[in-house]
């Protein structure tokens, strides 16, 4: 299977926020942003992979910035990492300021994506090669990251957490 880089799964989406997608103090809902980057995230999989595809968890979500009514909300999602069939997909969401079009960064997330066959079966996904500093970074850090996942989940024990481990030795 030929390998690919975090740029063959850029997927990047953008909307306005509309009033029936705000919370009584006029600003984006949380759960609006998530579908939007659940959406996201699962394009850039299945670009990775060309494969159907779940999510298998949601690993950190952060809520930094107020995302005020009427904002210009892009979400850019990369594959960060490629294990065996799951993917660590990296979410950057950025809001454009009206006047400047300058960008700011609002949140990020990271979620993780598996690719199955027809009958839901886990299949294997091609290796993720990273290529920019920040890519690289983030590759390195997706192990700790399954790892927690994966401990949380209840899907390994503690003495199989390494890199985890290794964090605080
Ligand atoms: C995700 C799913 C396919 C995993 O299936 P499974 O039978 O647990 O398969 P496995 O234990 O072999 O795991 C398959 C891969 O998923 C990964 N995985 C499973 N649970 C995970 C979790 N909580 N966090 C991170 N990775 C996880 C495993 O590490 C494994 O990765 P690898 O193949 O790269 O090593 C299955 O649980 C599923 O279909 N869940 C529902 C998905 C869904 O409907 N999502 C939408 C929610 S509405």
């Amino acid at each position: 299977m030929e390998s690919k880089t975090p740029k063959d799964s850029r997927t990047v989406i953008t909307d306005l926020v509309l009033p029936s997608e705000t919370n009584p103090i006029g600003n984006m809902f949380g759960g609006e942003l998530l579908a939007r980057m659940d959406r996201a995230a699962s394009i850039a999989a299945r670009r990775h992979s060309r494969r159907i595809v779940v999510t298998a968890s949601v690993n950190h979500v952060a809520f930094n910035k107020m995302i005020p009514l009427g904002s210009v909300v892009t979400v850019e999602a990369h594959v960060s990492r490629a294990f065996k069939s799951s993917m660590e997909v990296f979410l950057d969401i950025w809001i454009e300021d009206r006047e400047s079009g300058m960008r700011s960064k609002a949140n990020e997330g990271i979620y993780t994506f598996v690719a199955v066959d027809e009958m839901g079966s886990p299949v294997p996904v091609p290796k993720l090669i990273p290529e920019t500093t920040l890519e690289k970074e983030r590759h390195a850090a997706a192990l700790r990251r399954r790892q927690l996942s994966l401990l949380l989940a209840g899907k390994i024990a503690p003495k199989e957490a390494t890199e985890l481990k290794a964090l605080f030795e």
